[in-house]
């Protein structure tokens, strides 16, 4: 048996690993996809690479890497397992971030060893130039062998791979989408608003990204909040309240969440109660809930 991979499933993470294993001549034997239409977007991306439904017969592989919706990992796990060959001495390992290894049960039951390998990196739109994963985690958890397997791909693709035990994927996969899914939302909509100010489009781009760049580059060097900038951590509570009254009510919603989860950590500010009343949270202190995060309050440590 050669060492090739099937990837199972051609949306963004499965057509993105299909171009950077192509592109690290990593034996790729084919795609297989539920739909037609993106069966169709994989033979054009990737002409010549057998494209299969997920009809029998499956074609046989050494490695099986299934990128498919969350939601749908465990039907695809139980629908591929009678259309697979004898599994022993064969891994499959899927890609979601929140699901353990042990969605792929199904597999391991005909013999498979199975692990989990999510990438951080958030993969974009499939086209025929395949992102760079250097330097991206893969968090990877499972069976000894599929272990080993996940962490010499993840090296081979440039990715740090490193452990993560399964009971811990919910709260990774919940920083991962606070710190990439909800923030790449906030700068759509404050793009939205500096375009309402009479920016165009790229003027607020290049606005935006000197701005979030120094914001990212302040806040990894922080070991928490001290580094925060703005009128949150200035307590200038009349700023935020004009915030608040020139937001839309969805938004200004969104916007009093934020600054009461930061607010345990500023309430040594001298400002502090006033603002508390400011954003609605007047019986917030620092023994709440969101004080259970532990960052470094504003002011120390700068
Ligand atoms: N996007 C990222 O940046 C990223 C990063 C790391 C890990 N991941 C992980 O990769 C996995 C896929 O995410 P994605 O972003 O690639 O999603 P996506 O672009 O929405 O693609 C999802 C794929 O799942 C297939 N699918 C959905 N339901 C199915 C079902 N019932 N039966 C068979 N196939 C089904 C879809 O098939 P059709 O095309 O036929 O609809 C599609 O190919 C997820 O576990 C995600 O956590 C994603």
């Amino acid at each position: 048996m050669g060492r090739d991979y099937i990837i199972v499933g051609a949306g963004r993470c499965g057509l993105g690993l299909a171009g950077v294993m192509r592109r690290a001549a990593i034996p790729l034997a084919g795609i297989v996809s539920r739909s037609p239409s993106s069966r169709r977007r994989a033979r054009r991306l990737f002409p010549g690479l057998p494209v299969y439904s997920l009809r029998p017969p499956l074609p046989d592989a050494w490695c099986y890497l299934i990128a498919v919706a969350d939601d749908a990992l465990a039907a695809v796990a139980s629908a591929l397992t009678p259309r697979l060959p004898p599994m022993a001495g064969r891994v499959a390992v899927h890609t979601s971030g929140f699901h353990p290894a042990s969605a792929l049960e199904p597999l391991r039951q005909t013999g498979a060893a199975v692990a989990s390998l999510h990438p951080l990196f958030p993969f974009p739109p499939p086209s025929a130039d395949p992102p760079t994963l250097e330097g991206a985690v893969a968090a990877i958890e499972g069976d000894p062998a599929a272990v080993r397997v996940s962490f010499s791909l993840a090296r081979q693709l440039g990715m740090r791979p490193r452990r993560l035990a399964a009971a811990d994927k919910p709260l990774y996969h919940a920083a991962a989408a606070v710190a990439g899914n909800l923030t790449h939302i906030l700068l759509a909509l404050a793009r939205e608003m500096l375009l309402r100010t009479g920016f165009s489009r790229s003027q607020a781009n290049t606005a935006l990204a000197t701005l979030v760049g120094g914001s990212c580059h302040q806040a990894l060097l922080a070991r928490g909040l001290e580094r925060l900038s703005g009128p949150l951590a200035r307590a200038d509570m009349r700023t935020v309240e004009a915030h608040l009254a020139a937001l839309p009510e969805d938004l200004a919603a969104v916007y009093r969440a934020i600054a009461r989860a930061a607010l345990p950590h500023l309430v040594s500010r001298p400002g502090f109660p006033g603002m508390a009343a400011s954003i609605g949270a007047g019986a917030l202190t620092a023994s709440s809930s969101y004080a259970s995060v532990t960052l470094m309050p504003y002011g120390e440590g700068r």
